[in-house]
């Protein structure tokens, strides 16, 4: 109790201290903001595999059978590689272009399907039905000795 009579409450916080962990909290997630995506960018980069030199990426032919496909992650981005035969390869963004989805490679139509709405996609990326919008980016592809080197997209 105080000379007045009221009863005195303990403070917990002062506007200071309130506004000290305000700013710290501020900072904090600042900071996290920025650090975060670089760490992941650094870490998380070619978790799919291939190899990436010079905006290039470079599979070992042998990863890929004649009729297969695979999806590697090139830019940051997954990309779907398909081999009709030994030098028809195709690589394509695999991120369908209607809503995002991860497309797939259908190995009998020879066609790429969209799971997600059924879009479907020719392997020179034109759309052949379903909802999407547009076709699908297309890279450059060139075998050299034993390894499959995905380039510039066009
Ligand atoms: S996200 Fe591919 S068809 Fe909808």
């Amino acid at each position: 109790m105080n000379e007045a009579g009221n009863i005195e409450r303990p403070k917990l916080f002062n506007r200071r201290s309130f506004l000290d962990l305000c700013i710290g909290g501020l900072i904090t997630v600042t900071f996290a903001g920025v650090i975060y995506p670089a760490f992941k960018y650094i870490l998380g980069a070619n978790k799919l595999g291939g190899r990436q030199s010079f905006g290039l990426l470079e599979i070992p032919l042998s990863d890929l059978e004649d009729g297969g496909a695979i999806i590697k992650k090139f830019r940051n981005k997954p990309v779907i590689v398909a081999r009709l035969s030994q030098d028809k390869i195709y690589a394509l963004s695999a991120v369908c272009t209607h809503l995002g989805c991860v497309v797939k490679f259908n190995k009998n139509t020879k066609q790429i399907e969209c799971p997600c709405h059924s879009a479907i996609f020719d392997l020179r990326g034109n759309v052949v039905g379903g909802p999407a919008p547009s076709p699908l980016t297309v890279y450059d592809v060139k075998i050299s000795g034993d390894k499959i080197i995905i380039g510039s997209s066009s």
